[in-house]
């Protein structure tokens, strides 16, 4: 895995000893490498910029929105893709500019859209209802999340358009939903497609993009509206295997720029994508201790890893690489049901996983655990959120400090 290696048996990241890391900060944590991520951001520039001049790259903040990471990613000239309006403030707060940031929230309440139009942020509207909301008040520049007929996913949990999505308007809604956008005030027009998400297809990239500009055409050829920009979404994938090959970035741009020449020829509209997973997924890796070994009907490997701190395997099925930090010379012995402290039976953060022979206090080290990992994690069953520590030029620092009692009961009257 990238970024890291093997000293004397041990975990490393960036040279640090992540079994020292987890025994001087504790654990749950998550140890993430600055550098990774800006390599992964000038790689995913790299790649767009050979093949479109006009692009902008959002950073899907869901993925992990630590105000330290996002101001990371502003130094490298990413924007930013918001889905709450506590994105766009905590986006804001952090130094981005209104006109960097795309809100694109679903069934959003009405106040919620009249404040981000009021801090003059560009909305990308999942509907026509969600854009009437903002009568009187419509932002300058207006976009509609289309549900493109294509969608795919790593799972069906992770799949945003086709059938069954609830995202986005479909290209008829769109037709009159451009006339009405227009009709209120705003001025300048956008589209998005997000279909998916980990998909590590290059052809996948060239079917949104194809999609998406036959969507164009028709609306442009319907409504005379002229497109400033085309949003393929998020989706790009990693590899949580290490047997995985990585995705083909020069192919997937490649094959959307071969669709967006089809239409436009020389004059395009801006190129813009919004990945998460891409930036940071692989910049972190999430420590626990083991707890407990119960070899039953099957053989358990407990640790203060929970569901509540990693939901992906429960949520979606997913399956993260793992191991013992501290036994990488050691010979793998089992395969283990890896459990987490939490009271539900899904509590599985791997299944089948085959590792050494484990004991209390190893060091359990799982991999790809800077996207949706510690944005998604709560206080469920009163376990801790992690901590996350950032490995920079200068050293170690806390970007998030451990969750307390307090925290856990702060908001209890
Ligand atoms: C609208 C939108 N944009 C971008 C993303 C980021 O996706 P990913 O992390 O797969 O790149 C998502 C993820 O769900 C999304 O819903």
């Amino acid at each position: 895995m990238n970024n890291f290696s093997s000293e004397n048996g041990n975990l490393t990241l960036e040279g640090r000893d992540l079994c020292s890391m987890a025994r001087k900060f504790g654990t749950p944590l998550i140890v993430t490498s600055e550098m990774r991520i800006r390599q992964n951001a000038k790689r995913l520039r790299s790649a767009v910029s050979s093949n479109f001049d006009n692009f902008e790259i959002k950073y899907a903040m869901k993925a992990n929105p630590n105000p330290r990471i996002l101001s990371i990613l502003r130094s490298e000239g990413l924007g930013i893709d918001a889905s709450s309006d506590m994105e766009v403030r905590l986006a804001l707060d952090t130094g981005y500019k209104p006109e960097q940031i795309l809100f694109t929230p679903n069934y959003a309440s009405k106040k919620e859209l009249l404040w981000a139009s009021g801090k003059g942020v560009p909305i990308n509207f999942d509907s026509i209802n969600q854009l009437r909301q903002v009568d009187g008040k419509v932002p300058h520049t207006i976009s509609f999340r289309i549900k493109i007929e294509y969608g795919r996913g790593e799972f069906k949990g992770t799949t945003t358009s086709g059938h069954d999505a609830k995202f986005g308007i479909t290209e008829t809604e769109a037709i009159s939903a451009y006339r009405v956008a227009s009709e209120m005030g705003a001025n300048e027009f956008g589209i998005h497609v997000m279909a998916g998400s980990n998909v590590l297809d290059p052809g996948h990239t060239g079917m949104v993009a194809n999609a998406i500009v036959e969507t164009v055409k028709r609306i442009s050829e319907s409504d005379g509206i002229e497109f400033k920009f085309i949003d393929m979404g998020g989706g790009l994938g990693v590899p949580y295997q290490p047997e995985i090959p990585e995705l083909d970035l020069e192919s997937a741009f490649s094959k959307a720029r071969d669709a967006f020449v089809k239409y436009f020829g020389r004059r395009m509209p801006t190129f813009c994508i919004e990945p998460g997973r891409y930036l940071v997924a692989d910049s972190s890796v999430l420590l626990g201790s083991v707890t407990d070994v119960k070899v039953q009907d099957k053989a358990y490997l407990g640790s203060d890893i929970s569901m509540n701190t990693l939901l992906r395997p429960a949520l979606y099925g997913a399956k993260h690489h793992m191991v013992l930090a501290n036994r990488l010379n050691d010979e793998v012995k089992g395969r283990y049901e890896v459990v987490g402290q939490v009271c539900e039976n899904t509590d599985r953060i791997g299944s089948d996983v085959a590792l050494p022979e484990p004991r209390i206090n190893d060091i359990l080290a799982v991999f790809n655990a800077g996207a949706y990992v510690s944005s998604m994690a709560s206080n469920y069953n009163g376990r801790p959120i992690p901590a996350e520590i950032l490995i920079t030029d200068n050293g170690e620092e806390i970007i998030r400090k451990p969750s307390t009692f307090a925290d856990y009961i702060r908001n209890y009257s």
